[in-house]
C-alpha cells in the first residue's frame, strides 16, 4: 500500500537498509525503513491515516515513525534533496535522490533498496554491489572517509561481521586500522558510543564481537581502563552459560546486555567500574548490580567451590548478594561439572519459598515485629538445609521458634 499512497501524493517510496539485507539473507527483521522521494512526513501521515496508526514526526530531520496499533513500527525518511540543486542531474533527479540517500550509508550490504512503486514494485536497487558482497560475506564501506565521518561505524562493522559470520573486506579493514590509529572514536559522544555498544552486548554473538573489538584496537575506547585479557575467557563462554541457564528452565533476565557488561567489568576495580557506569548513564539500580557483583563474586565462588562443611543456607545467603545478571558469570567461572550442578540445584532451591509466611505467624496470635523476620529467615534456612521438608514441618518449626 505504501507505493499506492505515495503515487497519489506524487512521490516515490522505497524500502531501504537493514530490511533489504535481511530479506536477501532470509533472516528475520521486523524493522522497516522507508525512504521517500517527496515529503516523508506527509507520506507517514497518509500511511497512518489509512491504517489507523499514530505518527511521531521529527520535522527538523524530515523523518517520522509510524506506530501501528499492533506494535509494528515503520520508520519513514525523506530522501535528501540536494540533488535538485545540481542542474546537470535534473533529468534523473528522482532516482538520484534515493541513490544519494543510499550512498550516505555505512556498508554496501546496508545500502540497497527495494522499489515499492507501481510496475517497478519489488525491483532491487543496488548501486554499490551490496548483493554481491552479501553473497561473498563482505563488509565494505562505500567511500574512504566513512569511518572518519562516522566513527560509530567501526563498531557496526564488527557487529555485522560477527553477526553474519562475514569478513571485513581488505581495503575496508585498512580504513578501520587507519581510523583506529587516528583515534577517531575519542571524539564520539559517550551517548552514541553506548547506544552502539549496547546493541553489541544484546547480540547473540556478543562475546565474539567483543573479542574482535579487542583485536582491532577498539576495546580501550569502549571499556576504558578495563584489561581485555583478564576477562577474555569469561566473555568467550558467557553466551553458552546464558543458554544453559535457559535450558535449565530459569527465565531470561530483562536486560541481557547487563550480563555481558557485568562480565566485562568483574575483574576491574570499583572506581573504574563506577566511572564507566556513569559515563554510559547506567541508572542507580543497574550500577548497584555491577558494583554488588564486583564486591561479591569472589566470596560466592570460593564458598561454592568448598567440597565439605558449607551449609546450603550459607551458600544461598551469599548468592543472594549477587543480581541474577551475574549468574551467567558465576556459571562460566565454575569449571567442573559437579560445581555447575551444585549451582543449578542452589538456584532451584532459591526459587522455592517456604509456604509459611507472615500471615501464618500472625494467625498464631503474635503481633508483627522483628521476630517475624527472624522466624521466617530461620524457617527459610532450615528448609534449604533440609531440616524441614514440607509445610507441616515448617509450621511445627515456626511454633517452636
Ligand atoms: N546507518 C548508517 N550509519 C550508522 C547507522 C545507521 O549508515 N552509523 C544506516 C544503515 O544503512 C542502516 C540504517 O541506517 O541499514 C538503519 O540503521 P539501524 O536501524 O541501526 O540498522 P539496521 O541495518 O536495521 O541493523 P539492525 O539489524 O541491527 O537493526
Amino acid at each position: 500500500r505504501a507505493g499506492e499512497i505515495a503515487a497519489r501524493l506524487g512521490y516515490r517510496v522505497f524500502a531501504a537498509g537493514g530490511v533489504v539485507r535481511d530479506i536477501l539473507l532470509k533472516a528475520g527483521n521486523l524493522d522497516i525503513d522507508l525512504v521517500v522521494e517527496g515529503d516523508g512526513i506527509a507520506l507517514a501521515e497518509a500511511l497512518a491515516g489509512a491504517y489507523g496508526a499514530q505518527v511521531r514526526a521529527h520535522r527538523k530531520f524530515g523523518t517520522a515513525e509510524v506506530l501501528f496499533p499492533d506494535g509494528f513500527k515503520v520508520d519513514v525518511a525523506t530522501a535528501r534533496v540536494e540533488f535538485y540543486e545540481y542542474p546537470a542531474a535534473l533529468p534523473r533527479v528522482e532516482s538520484s535522490c534515493v541513490r544519494h540517500d543510499l550512498y550516505r550509508r555505512d556498508f554496501t550490504i546496508n545500502a540497497m533498496a527495494v522499489d515499492l512503486n507501481g510496475e517497478h514494485f519489488g525491483d532491487l536497487i543496488d548501486f554499490f554491489g551490496g548483493r554481491q558482497d552479501l553473497q561473498q560475506g563482505l563488509i565494505r564501506v562505500l567511500y574512504n572517509l566513512s569511518f572518519i565521518e562516522d566513527p560509530i561505524r567501526l563498531l557496526r562493522a564488527v557487529r555485522f561481521e560477527q553477526r553474519y559470520g562475514f569478513k571485513i573486506e581488505s581495503q575496508t579493514l585498512k580504513l578501520v586500522q587507519e581510523a583506529v590509529r587516528r583515534e577517531v572514536l575519542a571524539r564520539v559522544s559517550a551517548e552514541r558510543l553506548w547506544e552502539e555498544l549496547k546493541h553489541i552486548l544484546m547480540e547473540e554473538r556478543a562475546g565474539r564481537m567483543l573479542e574482535r573489538l579487542h583485536q582491532l584496537g577498539i576495546w580501550p575506547f569502549a571499556f576504558h581502563g578495563v584489561t581485555y585479557w583478564e576477562v577474555q575467557p569469561v566473555l568467550h563462554d558467557l553466551g553458552e552459560s546464558m543458554q544453559l541457564l535457559e535450558e535449565w528452565g530459569f527465565p531470561p533476565v530483562n536486560e541481557p546486555w547487563l550480563c555481558y557488561f557485568i562480565a566485562a567489568l568483574h575483574w576491574t576495580d570499583p572506581e573504574t567500574a563506577r566511572s564507566l557506569c556513569e559515563r554510559y548513564h547506567l541508572n542507580k539500580r543497574q550500577t548497584g548490580k555491577v558494583l554488588a557483583t564486583l564486591a561479591n563474586w569472589r566470596p560466592v565462588l570460593s564458598r561454592l567451590c568448598l567440597r565439605d562443611g558449607v551449609r546450603t543456607s550459607e551458600l544461598a545467603r551469599a548468592l543472594l548478594l549477587l543480581p541474577p545478571e551475574a549468574h551467567p558469570l558465576i556459571l562460566t567461572l565454575l569449571d567442573e561439572e559437579w560445581l555447575k550442578e551444585r549451582f543449578r540445584q542452589l538456584l532451584v532451591l532459591l526459587r522455592e519459598k517456604p509456604t509459611v509466611d507472615g500471615t501464618y505467624i500472625k494467625n498464631l496470635g503474635y503481633r508483627p515485629g522483628p521476630i517475624f523476620r527472624r522466624a521466617l529467615d530461620a524457617v527459610w534456612r532450615a528448609r534449604l538445609d533440609g531440616l524441614v521438608k514440607n509445610t507441616e514441618e515448617e509450621k511445627a518449626f515456626v511454633q517452636e521458634f
